[in-house]
Protein backbone atom coordinates (compact mmCIF):
# COMPACT_ATOMS: atom_id res chain seq x y z
CA UNK A 1 0.00 0.00 0.00
CA UNK A 2 1.13 3.18 -0.96
CA UNK A 3 0.24 6.05 1.53
CA UNK A 4 3.08 7.21 3.34
CA UNK A 5 1.50 7.11 6.91
CA UNK A 6 1.29 3.67 6.61
CA UNK A 7 5.30 3.75 6.29
CA UNK A 8 6.35 3.84 9.19
CA UNK A 9 3.88 2.35 12.42
CA UNK A 10 4.69 1.69 16.44
CA UNK A 11 3.00 -0.97 18.17
CA UNK A 12 1.72 -0.77 21.49
CA UNK A 13 1.10 -3.49 23.93
CA UNK A 14 -1.45 -2.48 26.46
CA UNK A 15 -1.43 -5.53 29.44
CA UNK A 16 -4.48 -3.61 31.53
CA UNK A 17 -6.49 -5.04 34.65
CA UNK A 18 -9.25 -6.66 32.20
CA UNK A 19 -7.74 -7.01 28.98
CA UNK A 20 -4.74 -7.35 26.55
CA UNK A 21 -4.66 -5.09 23.86
CA UNK A 22 -1.97 -4.72 20.74
CA UNK A 23 -2.41 -1.89 19.14
CA UNK A 24 -0.63 -0.56 15.95
CA UNK A 25 -0.27 3.31 15.18
CA UNK A 26 0.92 5.18 11.98
CA UNK A 27 3.85 7.39 13.48
CA UNK A 28 3.38 9.88 11.01
CA UNK A 29 -0.68 10.80 11.91
CA UNK A 30 -0.53 9.06 15.19
CA UNK A 31 -3.79 7.15 13.70
CA UNK A 32 -4.84 3.59 14.75
CA UNK A 33 -4.54 1.18 11.90
CA UNK A 34 -5.48 -2.26 13.93
CA UNK A 35 -5.94 -3.71 17.18
CA UNK A 36 -6.57 -7.01 19.07
CA UNK A 37 -8.03 -8.16 22.30
CA UNK A 38 -8.25 -10.32 24.57
CA UNK A 39 -10.11 -10.53 28.10
CA UNK A 40 -7.80 -12.00 31.11
CA UNK A 41 -9.43 -13.96 33.93
CA UNK A 42 -9.71 -13.36 37.28
CA UNK A 43 -9.49 -15.02 40.29
CA UNK A 44 -10.93 -14.62 43.55
CA UNK A 45 -9.83 -17.46 46.01
CA UNK A 46 -11.38 -15.39 48.52
CA UNK A 47 -13.17 -12.33 49.82
CA UNK A 48 -11.15 -9.51 49.04
CA UNK A 49 -8.36 -11.18 47.16
CA UNK A 50 -7.87 -10.85 43.06
CA UNK A 51 -5.31 -12.70 40.94
CA UNK A 52 -3.92 -13.30 37.52
CA UNK A 53 -2.00 -15.95 35.66
CA UNK A 54 1.46 -14.31 35.11
CA UNK A 55 1.72 -16.80 31.87
CA UNK A 56 -1.74 -16.11 31.35
CA UNK A 57 -0.98 -12.02 31.02
CA UNK A 58 2.41 -13.08 29.09
CA UNK A 59 0.58 -15.39 26.40
CA UNK A 60 -2.26 -13.03 25.94
CA UNK A 61 0.52 -10.33 24.57
CA UNK A 62 1.88 -13.30 22.29
CA UNK A 63 -1.35 -13.64 20.76
CA UNK A 64 -2.49 -10.38 20.29
CA UNK A 65 0.78 -9.26 18.72
CA UNK A 66 0.18 -12.19 16.09
CA UNK A 67 -3.48 -11.73 15.63
CA UNK A 68 -3.05 -7.62 15.13
CA UNK A 69 -0.36 -8.20 12.75
CA UNK A 70 -2.18 -10.55 11.06
CA UNK A 71 -4.78 -8.05 10.85
CA UNK A 72 -1.92 -5.66 9.69
CA UNK A 73 -1.32 -8.54 6.90
CA UNK A 74 -4.94 -8.71 5.48
CA UNK A 75 -5.26 -4.45 4.98
CA UNK A 76 -2.56 -5.01 2.74
CA UNK A 77 0.24 -3.62 5.11
CA UNK A 78 3.52 -5.39 5.33
CA UNK A 79 4.65 -5.64 9.48
CA UNK A 80 8.43 -4.45 8.58
CA UNK A 81 6.67 -0.85 8.85
CA UNK A 82 6.37 -1.42 12.06
CA UNK A 83 9.79 0.02 13.50
CA UNK A 84 9.10 -0.29 17.40
CA UNK A 85 7.26 -1.28 20.40
CA UNK A 86 6.35 0.41 23.46
CA UNK A 87 4.50 -1.38 26.90
CA UNK A 88 2.04 0.55 28.72
CA UNK A 89 0.19 -1.95 31.69
CA UNK A 90 -1.79 -2.45 34.79
CA UNK A 91 0.66 -1.02 37.52
CA UNK A 92 1.20 -1.91 40.99
CA UNK A 93 0.18 -5.65 40.30
CA UNK A 94 2.51 -7.53 42.11
CA UNK A 95 4.48 -10.63 40.39
CA UNK A 96 7.31 -12.81 41.81
CA UNK A 97 9.20 -15.27 39.78
CA UNK A 98 12.50 -17.68 39.86
CA UNK A 99 15.69 -16.53 38.56
CA UNK A 100 16.78 -20.25 37.19
CA UNK A 101 13.24 -21.52 36.11
CA UNK A 102 11.86 -18.34 34.99
CA UNK A 103 8.43 -19.77 36.52
CA UNK A 104 5.71 -17.61 38.56
CA UNK A 105 6.33 -18.56 42.51
CA UNK A 106 2.93 -17.39 42.82
CA UNK A 107 -0.46 -15.52 40.95
CA UNK A 108 0.05 -12.10 40.18
CA UNK A 109 -1.35 -10.28 43.13
CA UNK A 110 -3.64 -7.92 41.43
CA UNK A 111 -3.38 -4.13 42.66
CA UNK A 112 -7.04 -4.15 43.89
CA UNK A 113 -6.42 -6.74 45.74
CA UNK A 114 -7.18 -6.33 49.66
CA UNK A 115 -5.46 -9.24 51.46
CA UNK A 116 -2.80 -7.20 52.32
CA UNK A 117 -4.95 -4.78 55.11
CA UNK A 118 -3.31 -6.26 58.15
CA UNK A 119 0.49 -6.16 56.64
CA UNK A 120 -0.79 -2.25 56.07
CA UNK A 121 -1.73 -2.09 59.86
CA UNK A 122 1.03 -3.57 61.55
CA UNK A 123 3.49 -1.39 58.98
CA UNK A 124 1.05 1.44 59.93
CA UNK A 125 1.64 0.24 63.80
CA UNK A 126 5.70 0.66 62.81
CA UNK A 127 5.72 4.35 62.19
CA UNK A 128 6.41 7.00 65.14
CA UNK A 129 3.27 8.55 64.87
CA UNK A 130 1.28 5.65 63.48
CA UNK A 131 0.03 7.32 60.33
CA UNK A 132 -0.29 5.95 56.97
CA UNK A 133 1.12 9.10 55.45
CA UNK A 134 4.30 8.63 56.88
CA UNK A 135 6.29 7.98 53.84
CA UNK A 136 4.43 9.95 51.57
CA UNK A 137 7.25 13.12 51.56
CA UNK A 138 9.63 9.99 50.17
CA UNK A 139 7.47 8.14 48.34
CA UNK A 140 4.53 10.27 47.93
CA UNK A 141 2.07 7.67 48.29
CA UNK A 142 0.19 6.34 51.84
CA UNK A 143 0.28 2.87 53.25
CA UNK A 144 -1.96 1.00 51.47
CA UNK A 145 -3.19 -2.18 50.24
CA UNK A 146 -2.77 -0.76 46.40
CA UNK A 147 1.15 -0.16 46.70
CA UNK A 148 3.20 -3.15 45.57
CA UNK A 149 5.94 -3.38 48.14
CA UNK A 150 2.97 -3.71 50.38
CA UNK A 151 2.03 -6.93 48.59
CA UNK A 152 5.54 -7.93 48.15
CA UNK A 153 5.76 -7.73 51.96
CA UNK A 154 2.76 -10.08 52.43
CA UNK A 155 4.54 -12.53 49.67
CA UNK A 156 7.81 -12.67 51.70
CA UNK A 157 5.74 -13.56 54.92
CA UNK A 158 3.31 -15.89 53.74
CA UNK A 159 4.75 -17.82 51.14
CA UNK A 160 7.61 -20.78 51.37
CA UNK A 161 8.22 -20.57 47.92
CA UNK A 162 9.10 -16.97 48.04
CA UNK A 163 11.26 -16.96 51.38
CA UNK A 164 13.39 -19.96 49.84
CA UNK A 165 13.55 -17.99 46.65
CA UNK A 166 15.20 -14.97 48.69
CA UNK A 167 17.21 -16.90 50.76
CA UNK A 168 18.81 -19.14 47.71
CA UNK A 169 19.07 -15.46 46.04
CA UNK A 170 16.92 -16.58 43.05
CA UNK A 171 14.06 -14.33 43.45
CA UNK A 172 12.71 -11.51 41.11
CA UNK A 173 9.99 -9.10 41.50
CA UNK A 174 8.41 -6.84 39.33
CA UNK A 175 5.37 -4.79 38.56
CA UNK A 176 3.66 -6.13 35.06
CA UNK A 177 5.99 -4.06 32.97
CA UNK A 178 8.94 -5.68 34.33
CA UNK A 179 7.85 -9.34 33.52
CA UNK A 180 6.53 -8.61 30.41
CA UNK A 181 9.99 -7.41 29.22
CA UNK A 182 12.19 -9.50 30.74
CA UNK A 183 10.41 -12.58 28.85
CA UNK A 184 9.82 -10.49 25.77
CA UNK A 185 13.63 -9.80 25.70
CA UNK A 186 14.71 -13.48 26.43
CA UNK A 187 13.77 -14.61 30.06
CA UNK A 188 16.01 -17.07 30.74
CA UNK A 189 18.14 -16.61 28.00
CA UNK A 190 19.63 -12.80 28.56
CA UNK A 191 15.88 -10.91 29.23
CA UNK A 192 16.34 -7.43 30.34
CA UNK A 193 15.13 -6.92 34.13
CA UNK A 194 14.52 -3.15 34.45
CA UNK A 195 10.91 -1.10 35.22
CA UNK A 196 10.58 2.33 34.33
CA UNK A 197 10.03 5.54 36.39
CA UNK A 198 6.44 5.77 36.09
CA UNK A 199 6.12 1.49 37.39
CA UNK A 200 8.38 2.46 40.17
CA UNK A 201 6.97 5.27 41.62
CA UNK A 202 3.81 2.88 42.46
CA UNK A 203 6.50 0.50 44.84
CA UNK A 204 6.51 2.89 47.94
CA UNK A 205 10.40 1.87 47.74
CA UNK A 206 11.42 4.26 45.07
CA UNK A 207 12.20 7.80 45.88
CA UNK A 208 9.97 10.33 44.22
CA UNK A 209 12.82 12.97 44.14
CA UNK A 210 15.78 11.32 43.56
CA UNK A 211 14.42 8.53 40.94
CA UNK A 212 16.19 5.67 42.19
CA UNK A 213 15.36 2.74 45.39
CA UNK A 214 15.64 3.92 48.50
CA UNK A 215 17.31 2.14 51.00
CA UNK A 216 14.96 3.76 54.41
CA UNK A 217 11.74 2.48 52.48
CA UNK A 218 13.64 -0.06 51.45
CA UNK A 219 14.50 -1.20 54.90
CA UNK A 220 11.12 -0.39 56.33
CA UNK A 221 9.42 -2.71 53.80
CA UNK A 222 12.37 -5.30 54.71
CA UNK A 223 12.85 -5.69 51.35
CA UNK A 224 16.61 -6.77 49.85
CA UNK A 225 17.71 -4.18 46.99
CA UNK A 226 19.25 -6.70 45.19
CA UNK A 227 16.06 -7.77 44.09
CA UNK A 228 14.97 -4.95 42.51
CA UNK A 229 15.21 -4.40 38.85
CA UNK A 230 16.85 -1.16 37.12
CA UNK A 231 14.88 1.86 36.74
CA UNK A 232 15.04 3.51 33.53
CA UNK A 233 13.27 6.26 31.74
CA UNK A 234 9.68 5.55 29.79
CA UNK A 235 11.45 5.80 26.98
CA UNK A 236 14.61 4.83 25.65
CA UNK A 237 15.36 1.21 24.09
CA UNK A 238 15.49 -1.50 26.95
CA UNK A 239 16.19 -4.32 24.61
CA UNK A 240 14.52 -6.15 21.46
CA UNK A 241 11.65 -8.81 20.88
CA UNK A 242 12.84 -11.94 21.30
CA UNK A 243 10.30 -14.26 19.51
CA UNK A 244 7.01 -13.92 17.37
CA UNK A 245 6.54 -12.24 13.82
CA UNK A 246 8.03 -9.09 15.01
CA UNK A 247 11.15 -10.53 16.62
CA UNK A 248 14.26 -8.25 16.52
CA UNK A 249 12.05 -5.21 16.87
CA UNK A 250 13.62 -2.35 20.01
CA UNK A 251 11.19 -2.13 22.55
CA UNK A 252 11.32 1.42 23.29
CA UNK A 253 8.64 3.09 25.38
CA UNK A 254 7.15 1.77 28.91
CA UNK A 255 4.81 3.63 30.86
CA UNK A 256 1.99 3.10 33.93
CA UNK A 257 -1.34 3.13 31.80
CA UNK A 258 -2.78 6.12 33.39
CA UNK A 259 0.61 8.16 33.12
CA UNK A 260 0.76 6.85 29.41
CA UNK A 261 -3.14 8.27 28.97
CA UNK A 262 -1.97 11.10 30.31
CA UNK A 263 0.89 11.23 27.47
CA UNK A 264 -1.70 10.02 24.92
CA UNK A 265 -4.04 13.31 25.69
CA UNK A 266 -1.22 15.48 25.28
CA UNK A 267 -1.48 16.92 28.68
CA UNK A 268 1.89 18.01 28.74
CA UNK A 269 1.35 20.93 30.45
CA UNK A 270 1.24 22.05 34.09
CA UNK A 271 -2.38 22.07 35.34
CA UNK A 272 -3.82 19.67 32.76
CA UNK A 273 -6.61 17.13 33.95
CA UNK A 274 -7.35 13.69 32.12
CA UNK A 275 -9.51 11.15 34.02
CA UNK A 276 -9.34 7.39 32.89
CA UNK A 277 -12.50 4.93 32.46
CA UNK A 278 -11.18 1.98 33.36
CA UNK A 279 -11.60 -1.57 35.90
CA UNK A 280 -10.92 1.86 38.40
CA UNK A 281 -10.89 5.83 37.66
CA UNK A 282 -7.96 7.51 37.68
CA UNK A 283 -7.57 11.55 37.39
CA UNK A 284 -3.79 12.68 36.80
CA UNK A 285 -3.46 16.30 37.38
CA UNK A 286 0.26 17.32 35.81
CA UNK A 287 2.06 19.41 38.17
CA UNK A 288 5.05 20.00 35.94
CA UNK A 289 8.38 19.68 37.78
CA UNK A 290 7.14 19.97 40.56
CA UNK A 291 6.51 16.74 42.89
CA UNK A 292 2.93 18.38 45.16
CA UNK A 293 2.87 16.71 48.27
CA UNK A 294 -1.38 15.89 48.63
CA UNK A 295 -3.08 17.42 51.61
CA UNK A 296 -6.43 15.69 50.68
CA UNK A 297 -5.81 11.87 49.76
CA UNK A 298 -3.98 12.10 46.57
CA UNK A 299 -0.73 10.31 45.24
CA UNK A 300 2.11 12.05 44.05
CA UNK A 301 3.23 10.03 41.11
CA UNK A 302 5.87 10.32 38.07
CA UNK A 303 3.78 11.08 35.11
CA UNK A 304 6.49 10.99 32.60
CA UNK A 305 10.10 10.70 31.64
CA UNK A 306 10.61 10.98 27.72
CA UNK A 307 14.40 9.83 27.62
CA UNK A 308 17.39 9.23 29.61
CA UNK A 309 18.34 12.86 29.97
CA UNK A 310 14.83 14.39 29.50
CA UNK A 311 13.47 16.29 32.66
CA UNK A 312 10.69 14.00 35.14
CA UNK A 313 6.97 15.25 34.93
CA UNK A 314 5.06 14.78 37.87
CA UNK A 315 1.37 14.53 38.58
CA UNK A 316 -1.17 13.89 41.57
CA UNK A 317 -3.55 11.73 40.79
CA UNK A 318 -6.72 10.47 42.38
CA UNK A 319 -7.69 6.62 42.09
CA UNK A 320 -10.67 4.84 42.35
CA UNK A 321 -10.91 1.59 42.27
CA UNK A 322 -14.00 0.53 41.32
CA UNK A 323 -15.72 2.01 37.98
CA UNK A 324 -15.35 -0.70 35.23
CA UNK A 325 -15.42 -3.68 37.91
CA UNK A 326 -18.44 -2.55 38.89
CA UNK A 327 -19.86 -2.73 35.58
CA UNK A 328 -18.54 -5.82 34.89
CA UNK A 329 -19.87 -7.27 38.63
CA UNK A 330 -23.73 -6.26 37.43
CA UNK A 331 -22.58 -8.40 34.51
CA UNK A 332 -20.54 -11.50 35.95
CA UNK A 333 -22.02 -11.99 39.20
CA UNK A 334 -25.87 -10.21 39.01
CA UNK A 335 -25.90 -11.25 35.44
CA UNK A 336 -28.52 -8.09 35.06
CA UNK A 337 -26.91 -7.31 32.00
CA UNK A 338 -25.49 -9.76 28.89
CA UNK A 339 -22.64 -7.55 27.77
CA UNK A 340 -20.85 -4.47 29.72
CA UNK A 341 -21.74 -2.04 27.31
CA UNK A 342 -25.49 -3.33 27.74
CA UNK A 343 -25.62 -1.03 30.58
CA UNK A 344 -25.99 2.37 28.75
CA UNK A 345 -29.49 0.65 27.54
CA UNK A 346 -30.65 -0.76 30.37
CA UNK A 347 -29.91 2.63 32.93
CA UNK A 348 -30.89 4.94 30.27
CA UNK A 349 -34.91 3.20 30.34
CA UNK A 350 -34.78 4.75 33.74
CA UNK A 351 -34.66 8.19 34.48
CA UNK A 352 -33.35 8.42 37.77
CA UNK A 353 -31.97 6.15 39.98
CA UNK A 354 -35.19 6.83 42.25
CA UNK A 355 -33.13 7.07 45.21
CA UNK A 356 -31.19 4.27 44.85
CA UNK A 357 -27.46 4.39 45.45
CA UNK A 358 -24.70 1.85 44.98
CA UNK A 359 -21.17 2.69 46.53
CA UNK A 360 -18.91 -0.22 44.72
CA UNK A 361 -15.93 -0.61 47.83
CA UNK A 362 -15.33 -3.84 46.69
CA UNK A 363 -11.31 -3.89 47.92
CA UNK A 364 -12.22 -0.89 50.11
CA UNK A 365 -11.84 2.68 49.35
CA UNK A 366 -8.78 4.23 47.78
CA UNK A 367 -8.68 7.99 47.39
CA UNK A 368 -9.04 10.14 49.14
CA UNK A 369 -10.44 7.78 52.17
CA UNK A 370 -7.73 4.91 52.10
CA UNK A 371 -10.30 2.99 53.93
CA UNK A 372 -9.47 -0.71 53.50
CA UNK A 373 -11.99 -2.04 55.35
CA UNK A 374 -15.13 -0.17 53.79
CA UNK A 375 -17.01 -2.35 51.98
CA UNK A 376 -19.61 -2.26 49.23
CA UNK A 377 -23.40 -1.40 49.60
CA UNK A 378 -26.33 -0.83 47.38
CA UNK A 379 -28.75 1.68 49.31
CA UNK A 380 -32.57 3.13 49.22
CA UNK A 381 -34.13 0.15 47.79
CA UNK A 382 -37.87 0.19 47.63
CA UNK A 383 -40.40 -1.95 46.18
CA UNK A 384 -40.22 -0.05 43.18
CA UNK A 385 -36.20 -0.43 42.27
CA UNK A 386 -35.78 -2.70 39.76
CA UNK A 387 -32.22 -3.63 37.87
CA UNK A 388 -32.41 -0.63 35.58
CA UNK A 389 -32.55 1.65 38.61
CA UNK A 390 -29.85 -0.66 39.96
CA UNK A 391 -27.64 -0.23 36.19
CA UNK A 392 -28.01 4.04 36.69
CA UNK A 393 -27.10 3.87 39.85
CA UNK A 394 -23.89 1.90 39.39
CA UNK A 395 -23.03 4.89 36.94
CA UNK A 396 -23.48 7.63 38.92
CA UNK A 397 -21.27 6.20 41.41
CA UNK A 398 -18.67 5.97 38.89
CA UNK A 399 -19.17 9.82 38.32
CA UNK A 400 -19.18 10.53 42.03
CA UNK A 401 -15.98 8.81 42.97
CA UNK A 402 -14.68 10.77 39.95
CA UNK A 403 -16.77 14.22 41.18
CA UNK A 404 -14.59 13.50 44.83
CA UNK A 405 -11.06 13.33 42.84
CA UNK A 406 -12.02 16.53 41.66
CA UNK A 407 -12.78 18.44 44.41
CA UNK A 408 -9.31 17.39 45.90
CA UNK A 409 -7.69 18.41 42.99
CA UNK A 410 -9.28 21.49 43.57
CA UNK A 411 -8.25 21.84 47.28
CA UNK A 412 -4.88 21.24 46.70
CA UNK A 413 -4.55 23.33 43.50
CA UNK A 414 -6.56 25.64 44.89
CA UNK A 415 -7.92 26.79 41.26
CA UNK A 416 -10.63 24.86 40.14
CA UNK A 417 -10.44 22.75 37.25
CA UNK A 418 -12.71 24.28 34.42
CA UNK A 419 -13.03 21.04 32.16
CA UNK A 420 -12.03 17.13 32.00
CA UNK A 421 -10.03 15.36 29.29
CA UNK A 422 -11.43 11.65 29.45
CA UNK A 423 -10.97 8.44 28.09
CA UNK A 424 -10.78 4.48 28.33
CA UNK A 425 -13.63 1.87 27.21
CA UNK A 426 -16.65 3.49 29.33
CA UNK A 427 -16.39 6.70 27.88
CA UNK A 428 -18.49 5.59 24.95
CA UNK A 429 -20.96 5.74 26.81
CA UNK A 430 -22.72 8.91 26.45
CA UNK A 431 -25.27 8.61 28.92
CA UNK A 432 -22.33 8.14 31.46
CA UNK A 433 -20.53 10.93 29.88
CA UNK A 434 -23.50 12.89 30.43
CA UNK A 435 -24.12 12.16 34.21
CA UNK A 436 -20.20 12.93 34.71
CA UNK A 437 -20.57 16.14 33.15
CA UNK A 438 -23.76 17.03 35.36
CA UNK A 439 -22.47 15.51 38.59
CA UNK A 440 -18.98 17.05 38.23
CA UNK A 441 -20.65 21.08 36.66
CA UNK A 442 -18.31 21.02 34.16
CA UNK A 443 -17.74 19.64 30.96
CA UNK A 444 -15.96 16.42 29.88
CA UNK A 445 -14.01 16.27 26.60
CA UNK A 446 -13.86 13.15 24.75
CA UNK A 447 -10.89 12.65 22.46
CA UNK A 448 -11.82 12.05 18.93
CA UNK A 449 -9.78 8.56 18.98
CA UNK A 450 -10.21 6.55 22.60
CA UNK A 451 -7.51 4.79 22.96
CA UNK A 452 -5.19 7.43 24.37
CA UNK A 453 -3.47 4.69 26.70
CA UNK A 454 -2.16 2.65 23.82
CA UNK A 455 -1.10 5.99 21.77
CA UNK A 456 0.69 7.42 25.36
CA UNK A 457 3.08 3.97 25.16
CA UNK A 458 3.29 4.25 21.52
CA UNK A 459 4.68 7.76 21.89
CA UNK A 460 7.11 7.13 24.35
CA UNK A 461 8.21 3.97 22.07
CA UNK A 462 8.57 6.40 19.05
CA UNK A 463 10.26 9.30 21.40
CA UNK A 464 13.17 6.86 21.88
CA UNK A 465 16.83 6.87 19.94
CA UNK A 466 14.70 4.85 16.96
CA UNK A 467 14.67 6.29 13.46
CA UNK A 468 11.29 6.64 13.31
CA UNK A 469 9.83 9.69 15.85
CA UNK A 470 5.88 9.82 16.64
CA UNK A 471 4.80 13.12 15.09
CA UNK A 472 5.29 16.63 17.00
CA UNK A 473 3.54 16.25 20.43
CA UNK A 474 1.96 19.40 19.60
CA UNK A 475 0.74 18.12 16.49
CA UNK A 476 -0.64 14.95 18.24
CA UNK A 477 -2.97 17.27 20.96
CA UNK A 478 -3.79 19.10 17.96
CA UNK A 479 -4.79 16.09 15.82
CA UNK A 480 -6.56 14.77 18.99
CA UNK A 481 -8.29 18.23 19.43
CA UNK A 482 -9.93 18.19 15.98
CA UNK A 483 -12.27 15.26 16.65
CA UNK A 484 -13.00 15.99 20.21
CA UNK A 485 -16.30 15.60 21.96
CA UNK A 486 -17.23 17.94 24.44
CA UNK A 487 -20.14 17.18 26.36
CA UNK A 488 -21.86 20.08 28.71
CA UNK A 489 -23.67 19.39 32.42
CA UNK A 490 -26.96 19.53 31.49
CA UNK A 491 -28.81 20.88 34.71
CA UNK A 492 -27.49 23.22 37.38
CA UNK A 493 -24.89 20.63 39.34
CA UNK A 494 -25.82 21.87 43.10
CA UNK A 495 -29.24 20.09 42.54
CA UNK A 496 -28.12 16.73 41.93
CA UNK A 497 -25.35 16.93 43.71
CA UNK A 498 -26.76 18.54 46.65
CA UNK A 499 -29.22 15.52 46.86
CA UNK A 500 -26.64 12.90 46.06
CA UNK A 501 -24.07 13.88 48.96
CA UNK A 502 -27.26 13.81 51.08
CA UNK A 503 -27.90 10.41 50.95
CA UNK A 504 -24.29 9.41 50.71
CA UNK A 505 -23.84 11.02 53.37
CA UNK A 506 -26.39 8.52 55.26
CA UNK A 507 -24.70 6.44 58.15
CA UNK A 508 -22.68 3.43 56.62
CA UNK A 509 -22.33 5.23 53.27
CA UNK A 510 -18.77 6.37 53.47
CA UNK A 511 -18.07 7.46 50.36
CA UNK A 512 -19.34 10.70 50.00
CA UNK A 513 -19.07 12.05 53.60
CA UNK A 514 -19.46 15.56 54.03
CA UNK A 515 -16.40 16.75 55.91
O1 LIG B 1 -3.37 1.49 39.19
C1 LIG B 1 -4.11 0.53 38.52
C2 LIG B 1 -4.30 0.89 37.09
O2 LIG B 1 -3.08 1.01 36.46
C3 LIG B 1 -5.22 -0.08 36.41
O3 LIG B 1 -5.68 0.43 35.23
O4 LIG B 1 -6.98 0.47 33.16
O5 LIG B 1 -6.35 -1.68 34.17
O6 LIG B 1 -8.05 -0.21 35.23
P1 LIG B 1 -6.85 -0.32 34.41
Amino acid sequence: MADPKFESLIVAVDQGTSSTRVLIFSSKTAELITYHQTEISQKFPKEGWCEEDPKEILSSVYVCIDKAVQNLKALGIASSNIKAIGITNQRETTIVWDKITGEPLYNAIVWLDGRTATTVDSLVSKTPKQTKEHLQPKCGLPISTYFSAVKLRWLLDNETAVQTALQDGRLMFGTVDTWLLWNMTGGLNGGVYITDVTNASRTMLMNVHSLKWDSDLCKFFDVPMSILPEIRSSSEIYGCLSEGPLKGLPISGILGDQQAALVGQACFKRGQVKNTYGTGCFMLYNTGSEAVMSEHGLLTTVAYKLGKDAPVCYALEGSVAIAGAAVRWLRDNLGIIEKSSDIEKLASTVESPHGCYFVPAFSGLFCPYWQPDARGTICGLTQFTNKAHIARACLEAVCFQSRELLDAMNQDSGIPISSIQVDGGMTENTLLMQLQADLAGIPVVRPSMPETTALGAAMAAGNAEVRHSMPETTAIGAAMAAGTAEVRPSMPETTALGAAMAAGNAEGVAVWSLK
